[in-house]
């Protein structure tokens, strides 16, 4: 691997941030192979910039003079695409009215990239195969074999082993196509990179509309970011910075907060596949919504102490204890008051109690028995909550499940009891 140093002038030039190793190494290997001919597979999910290495390498190989063609295989319907590719001939089919040059014939001595090339059709698969091998096609409509000089750098972000698997996709060509393979590293595995970035879109999006400020992440904000799963990658990243800096105005310090509301939070490390401790997917309800449902629970279960209470008292054995009312925060209630902890996720200065003290104080007498009991729940919480993890073995993930609560809270709440070492 040439020196990183090197590499400076060709991010600046393409505009490219970052000095994670994995970006480096793809870099590196661009430029190596940009010189040869040989044929160059990119690998990446989907928004990770695929697309600026089949530049990087046609303006750095001998080639750089002739041309380059960028071509989305995805985009190009079934039915035309032998004939962009690789022309046709007058009449060849209906609508044929001229003959067609096509993309292999006109990069003759440059550069095409083909972009999503797992989506090409098996009968297109078969045909750059050839001309991959020997230079050799054929125009659609036509008999006669031509040549051509043309160097190929493909890209997918499909898993190209499945669709081999599932007989999509030739693997004999896989393997032409892949004589070079470049791997672009998802944006989640970048660490330091993602800030750079969220830094170069920030600053890029303040002067581009001119603002006084970009926006910047607080300490705990960049953590965030950082541990965060990204499956759209940097263009992810590019489109919530953007969105964010126009958004919200007034506010130049990205906060938790505010990152939570662009649905981005931590994700952890899960054997081997990154699971995500937030909110479930289908998140649709408001924090507003959220609240309403606890008050609501709140209420129905203070109704029932109530009942319970005038049961006990109009019993000869005189008026309830605290255990007695025991029962009531073992209902199957108690577990779905979970999202009480919303509440305090919303306001993190007051804690489930002090929420739950303050808005009885304003609305019933009751409010210090009240607070006995949210103290009972608290505890059953806590032991169910230790429960549910000692019978899922530490899966998170199962454990919330079974507590018909999401990760997000269980995590924050493992964190609240200080369970973390379980
Ligand atoms: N290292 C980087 N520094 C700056 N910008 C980047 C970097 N990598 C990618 N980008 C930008 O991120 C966006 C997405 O990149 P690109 O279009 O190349 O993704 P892709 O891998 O081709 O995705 P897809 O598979 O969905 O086509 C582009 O705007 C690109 O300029
Ligand atoms: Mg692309």
């Amino acid at each position: 691997m040439m020196d990183v140093k090197e590499l400076q002038p060709i991010k600046q030039r393409y505009g490219i941030v970052g000095n994670c190793e994995a970006l480096n190494h793809a870099l590196d290997t661009a430029l190596q192979v940009a010189k040869t001919d040989l044929s160059v597979l990119i690998t990446g999910e989907s928004g990770v910039g695929k697309e600026i290495i089949p530049r990087l390498i046609h303006d750095n190989s001998l080639r750089r003079m002739r041309k380059y063609f960028a071509i989305n295989c995805g985009s190009i319907p079934e039915g035309t695409i032998d004939s962009e590719l690789f022309g046709h001939e007058k009449g060849a089919f209906t609508g044929a009215i001229g003959e067609h040059e096509g993309y292999f014939g006109a990069a003759d001595g440059g550069t095409l990239f083909l972009d999503e090339v797992g989506e090409l059709p098996l009968s297109t698969q078969a045909r750059l195969l050839r001309v991959l091998e020997n230079g050799e096609y054929i125009r659609v409509g036509s008999s006669e074999v031509r040549k051509t000089n043309v160097r190929v750098v493909a890209a997918t972000n499909v898993n190209i082993q499945a669709a081999i698997r599932d007989g999509k996709f030739r693997e004999d060509l896989y393997y032409r196509l892949n004589t070079i393979p470049i791997k672009m590293p998802p944006l989640r595995e970048r660490g330091e990179d993602i800030i750079l970035l969220f830094k170069m879109f920030a600053m890029e999006i303040a002067k581009k509309y001119q603002m006084p400020q970009y926006i910047t992440l607080s300490p705990d904000a960049e953590e965030i970011m950082k541990r965060y799963k990204w499956p759209g990658n940097i263009r992810q990243l590019k489109n919530v910075t953007e969105q964010m800096s126009i958004l919200l105005r007034d506010t130049r310090v990205i906060t938790p907060e505010i990152l939570s509301d662009y649905e981005i939070w931590p994700t952890i490390e899960e054997k081997g596949g990154l699971v995500r401790v937030g909110r479930p997917d289908a998140d649709s309800h408001s924090y507003q919504a959220e609240r309403e449902m606890l008050f609501q629970m709140i209420n129905a279960l203070h109704r029932e102490v109530n009942d319970l209470k005038q049961q006990l008292s109009s019993m000869p054995q005189g008026p309830m204890s605290p255990t007695t009312v025991m029962p009531i925060s073992t209902a199957p209630s108690v577990v779905s008051v979970a999202p009480a902890s919303t509440v305090v996720s919303v306001n993190p200065s007051a804690s489930s109690h002090a929420t739950l003290h303050d808005h009885h104080a304003d609305n019933t007498p009751y409010a210090e028995e009240y607070v006995e009991e949210s103290l009972s729940i608290e505890e059953q919480e806590k032991r169910l909550i230790i429960r549910a993890l000692e019978k899922n073995r530490g899966r998170r993930k199962k454990a919330a499940e079974e507590l018909h609560i999401s990760e997000r809270t269980l995590y924050r709440k493992i964190k609240e009891y200080g369970l973390d070492e379980m």
